[in-house]
């Protein structure tokens, strides 16, 4: 485990401010920094940075937290590798710390993982290179996939021999443990021993955006065999849900759109075919974490999934959950080819280009439907039929897009471009505002305690639980607060009813006794929405005051809330009337 004096200097030395501002456009408010948060889409900035407490919170959306989990969440990496990141940012080498906590608890750790990885890699590409073990998985790629060698090599193919311990072996003369293969996924183990698990397969590397080999997948070349592809499952350094195939190469390429596949293959054909925007899901749907990932590099997604019905409706459900995080997304439908793979070998990437050349143009199949569907002799119909233009258009993401459409439209209508336009606004007005209504009420649900995800236990004691979440909210600006002794005694673990508000505590009560607690020491420990709840009762506490004497109000009010102590109706009175300031 990195130590957490060497996590507070490479915090102290990435200065909040500094490292968000490379991301988004940040204006001074006041004492701190705004603007437009990057984690949802917004047009009024509520994503603030706080140079004091070295936090940000969105208002909109409710994420917080401190410079770590701010890379964590930007980059999409685990709090280890964010460490890193930040790390490298300000020149610190991290030493090799031995995860050795790590190690005993959750097994070999993620950069063990990759090193791990790369060998393994480098050892299969040397086996599909090899004259005689690799010559069946060069022909299978060649000649029968049809891929060029400059492919094979930039995708960094590779083959996995035949025997059961062929990788196993090389590892082991590298020093690595069978146990750390097992956990790596690079082997199995049964009564005979550990075995290789990638067998006489041809091996694709899943890379992530680092350039790291995060997990692979094996394909095997005979179509008796079943699986038919093997995959590494989730390891220390390797998230099916939060991993793209291919997304190394496309991220660069992807600014007009991004072409999302299900296969390997389909993703590889596409990129050996000069189409570099395409990435492909490892055998699972889309996610949201997907979508986020995604919406960093496009605003725009194409789906080009298996013609079957499996496939089709796995794209309807895709275009929900990347709808969702503000991605236009459209649907390819490839006749006569059962996958893109397919349909480029069939018919030639030209063909598919105009294939996506179509998807691009579904508002002329709109505008089609809607001549079919009103009778434009009648004013009534003409209108009604406007209106569903306006709400079409009003839904399209890109303001460019938004302005093609309605020149198109009012072309087609026999409508002034003007009006249309202010129809378009005013349903995107409207638009939004339904949509803040239902972010307002989200978050008064929270609050309330209804379908409460991270404090669940919130709405089982709505008093005591408020009282908790302010003492954290001080707690977390001024862990001294903790040495408060009051009525005798300092505050622990017992005084708390909800679960959630007892592990912080706990935890900023460990830190602080063992060297000195700091805001992005909780990433280590808490969810990413963990972390976010917790700043943002530390941003509720900030007007307020966060004396030791009004922390002992807090505490004896929670006791009292408790039953667990006497207060004298003046101090009760007190406390009641610090509640009602503090809304
Ligand atoms: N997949 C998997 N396990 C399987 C089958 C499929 O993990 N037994 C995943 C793989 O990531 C694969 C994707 O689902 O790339 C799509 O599967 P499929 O369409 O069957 O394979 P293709 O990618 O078309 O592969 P190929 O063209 O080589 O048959
Ligand atoms: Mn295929």
């Amino acid at each position: 485990m990195i130590p957490a004096s060497v996590i507070e200097d490479i915090r102290a030395r990435n200065d909040i401010e500094d490292v968000i501002s490379s991301y988004v456009s940040l204006k001074k408010a006041g004492k701190n920094l705004k603007g437009l948060c990057p984690f949802h889409s917004e047009k009024t900035p509520s994503f603030v940075v706080y140079d004091d407490t070295q936090s940000y919170y969105c208002f909109g959306c409710g994420v917080g937290g401190d410079v770590i989990n701010f890379i964590m969440r930007q980059e999409n990496l685990d709090y280890v590798s964010a460490v890193e990141y930040l790390a490298k940012r300000v020149g610190i080498t991290l030493p090799d710390f031995n995860d050795k906590d790590k190690t005993e608890k959750k097994g070999v750790g993620r950069s063990r993982v990759l090193q791990m990885n790369l060998e393994a890699a480098k050892f299969y590409r040397d086996m599909l290179f090899d004259e005689k073990i690799g010559a069946p998985a060069r022909s299978y790629l060649i000649i029968k996939r049809k891929l060029s060698s400059s492919v094979v090599k930039s995708f960094g193919l590779g083959y996995s021999p035949g025997g059961s311990r062929s990788l196993r072996d090389h590892l082991k003369n590298l020093g690595y443990s069978y146990e750390e293969m097992t956990e790596a996924y690079l082997c199995g183990k049964n009564e005979r021993g550990y075995y290789d698990y990638f067998r006489d397969r041809v091996i694709f590397p899943i890379i992530d955006v680092s350039g790291n080999i995060v997990g692979f997948g094996g394909r095997a070349m005979n179509d008796s065999v079943k699986p038919k592809y093997l995959n590494s499952s989730d390891t220390p350094a390797f998230k099916k849900s939060k991993n793209l195939f291919a997304l190394n190469f496309a991220r660069n390429h992807s600014s007009e759109m991004m072409i999302v596949c299900e296969g390997y293959m389909d993703a590889i054909s596409l990129h050996s075919a000069g189409i570099n925007c395409a990435v492909a899901t490892l055998g699972t749907s889309i996610t949201s974490d997907h979508a986020r990932i995604i919406k960093k590099y496009t605003n725009r997604v194409v789906l080009s999934y298996d013609s079957d019905e499996a496939g089709q409706k796995a794209a309807e459900r895709a275009v929900r959950i990347l709808g969702e995080a503000g991605i236009d997304t459209r649907i390819l439908v490839i006749p006569g080819a059962k996958d893109p793979d397919e349909y480029i070998k069939k018919y030639g990437v030209e063909k598919f280009r105009s294939l996506l050349n179509g998807s691009l143009s579904k508002f002329d199949f709109f505008l089609e439907k809607i001549k079919d569907t009103y009778d434009f002799r009648q004013d009534e119909e003409r209108i009604r039929a406007s209106n569903e233009i306006c709400s079409y258009i009003a839904s399209v993401y890109s303001k460019v897009e938004r302005e093609v459409y309605i020149s198109k439209a009012s072309a087609f209508l026999g409508v002034e471009k003007k009006s249309l336009e202010a129809d378009v606004e005013l349903t995107r007005r409207k638009n939004q505002r339904s949509e803040k209504k239902k972010m307002t009420a989200e978050l008064l649900r929270q609050t309330a305690g209804l379908s409460d995800r991270v404090n669940p236990d919130f709405a089982k004691d709505p008093v005591s639980s408020r009282l908790e979440e302010d003492l954290i909210g001080m707690v977390l600006s001024f862990p001294d607060l903790l040495k408060v002794k009051v009525d005798g005694s300092e505050l622990s673990a017992e005084d708390f009813n909800s679960s959630f508000t007892e592990r912080l505590f706990s935890f900023v009560k460990k830190e602080s006794d063992e060297s000195s607690f700091s805001i992005g020491l909780l990433s280590r420990d808490f969810s990413e929405d963990e972390v976010s709840r917790a700043i943002k009762m530390q941003v509720k506490r900030r007007s307020l005051s966060n004396t030791p004497e009004t922390y002992a109000i807090y505490v004896r009010a929670l006791r009292k809330e408790n039953g667990k102590s006497d207060v004298s109706d003046s101090l009760e009175s007190i406390i009641n009337d610090k509640r009602t300031g503090n809304k």
